[in-house]
């Protein structure tokens, strides 16, 4: 099938090129010029696992291709997708639809023949009704079904959960519709890829309510981990003790500085306000969105402690900046918020992270970068794991012993155990296990 993507970002040029691996022929359109530019060289504008590869292979295969015009992209679609940013709006964190709205306007006014107008954006409930009244609006010939299709794909695994996904939720208020998507998606769907077909409020709903509840899950386990530092109990226990009970699941149950991205901290946002706006307010989501903004500057106040409650003109060399592994992306990253507690408190700090350090300049003042987990150690006073990429899991601790001015390791990801690291002379702190002696 003949598919425009509009939206070249973390959805849509993952999204785009995995329809084009599956056959399809692809175009995927952005209004960023220079975007679409270093695409056409190869040049990806995000950092995902695999996509380099995959975009080459499809581009050389003639089923992937990049454009700004949307005109002749759309006139040719059987399939339009609008996979454009809806961040949180200025102000009061409901979802900004103004990018949806204009691409639906922009289609509308090239659509030829029966065509699939698919929000595969996280928009809020009712958004397709609104995306269908601008489309009948604009150009009222128009033969459109307005259909949802929210993604649930990780970043840093969003190749392979487009891949291999847990479900396909579509929601769909023209039976038309049904017989296009299933074909869309009949790679996945003859790998028994359970195709949820609903109608399309629902679906809206779905993608909400998903992230919502993975974000109040994460929170649960973190509050559990402030209560183990206090009982004397190790929350990585707790955690699978819990998990292996197939009602509570094991997975999005590991204690952390705080959820991050550019999904949970928006998506729980809108969320709790469409509720409210209904008269029907999340509470339980409402106080997850004020715990983790809580948890974040709490998780810099635990640094200064561990450094004995003072750390004016101490140096601190942070592991991560990026929200979580596997990524650039630092929108909400809690190594932003911790960092800025660090520099309240009148520390000099240096950051290292192996892919994100581009994008932390626009976001973090004030620090200084270094080249590795080595180089930022180097004279410190303290080292803190923010973001558990893999590199960070073998550290050298003899070697960092020798090179820091003070043995502290703040372990906000529990990737090491207590006695590994005191062994070697360090003061060690972690999320929910108390300094105990790990049990074997
Ligand atoms: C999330 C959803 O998982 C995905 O389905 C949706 O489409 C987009 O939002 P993403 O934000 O890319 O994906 O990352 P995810 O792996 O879900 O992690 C989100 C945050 O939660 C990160 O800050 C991560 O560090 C944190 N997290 C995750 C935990 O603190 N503990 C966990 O056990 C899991």
């Amino acid at each position: 099938m003949k598919v425009t993507m509009i939206g070249s970002g973390y959805v849509g040029l993952v999204s785009g090129v995995c329809f084009a691996d599956f056959g399809h022929d692809v175009v995927c359109v952005d209004k960023d010029a220079g975007k679409i530019e270093a695409l056409r060289k190869g040049v990806m504008p995000i950092y995902e696992p695999g996509l380099e590869q995959l975009v080459a292979t499809n581009v050389k295969a003639g089923r992937l291709s990049f454009s700004t015009d949307v005109e002749t992209s759309v006139a040719d679609s059987d399939v339009v997708f609008i996979a454009v940013g809806t961040p949180s709006r200025r102000g009061d964190g409901h979802a900004d639809l103004s990018y949806v709205y204009a691409a639906a306007r922009e289609i509308a006014a090239h659509v030829k023949g029966f065509t699939l107008i698919v929000t595969k954006s996280t928009v809020p409930v009712g958004t397709g009704d609104e995306v269908e009244r601008i489309i009948r609006d604009t150009n009222p010939e128009a033969d459109v079904a307005v259909v949802s299709n929210p993604e649930f794909l990780r970043e840093g695994a969003a190749i392979e959960d487009f891949k291999r996904p847990d479900r396909i939720v579509i929601g769909i208020s023209d039976d038309r519709a049904r017989e296009v998507m299933t074909e869309v998606y009949r790679p996945l769907y003859l790998n028994q890829a359970p195709l949820l077909f609903t109608e399309r409020r629902t679906s809206e709903l779905i993608k909400y309510a998903a992230n919502a509840f993975l974000a109040m899950k994460i929170t649960f386990i973190n509050e559990v981990a402030d209560l183990c530092e206090k009982v004397g109990a190790n929350v990585q226990e707790v955690s699978r003790g819990i998990g292996l009970d197939g009602r509570i699941g094991a997975k999005f149950l590991h204690a952390g500085p705080g959820y991050g991205g550019s999904c949970f901290p928006k998506d729980t946002l809108a969320l709790a306000k469409t509720a409210q706006d209904h008269d029907s307010p999340l509470r339980l989501i409402e106080t997850t969105i004020s715990i983790n903004d809580n948890r974040k500057r709490a998780m810099g106040r635990k640094v200064i402690a561990a450094v004995g409650g003072e750390v004016r003109g101490k140096k601190i060399a942070v592991l991560g900046l990026t929200f979580k592994p596997n990524t650039d992306d630092m929108r909400d990253s809690p190594a932003i918020s911790i960092i800025r507690t660090l520099q309240d408190g009148g520390a000099n700090v240096v950051g290292y992270d192996p892919e994100g350090m581009e994008n932390a300049t626009t976001v973090i003042d004030d620090i200084v970068y270094a080249k590795d987990a080595y180089a930022a150690a180097d004279g410190a006073d303290a080292l803190v794991i923010v973001t558990e990429w893999n590199q960070f899991r073998a550290l050298d601790m003899a070697r960092l012993k020798k090179i820091m001015a003070n043995p502290i390791l703040v372990d906000l990801r529990n990737i090491y155990r207590h006695d590994e690291i005191v062994r070697h002379g360090f003061h060690y702190t972690s999320i929910g296990r108390p300094d105990l002696a790990e049990k074997t």
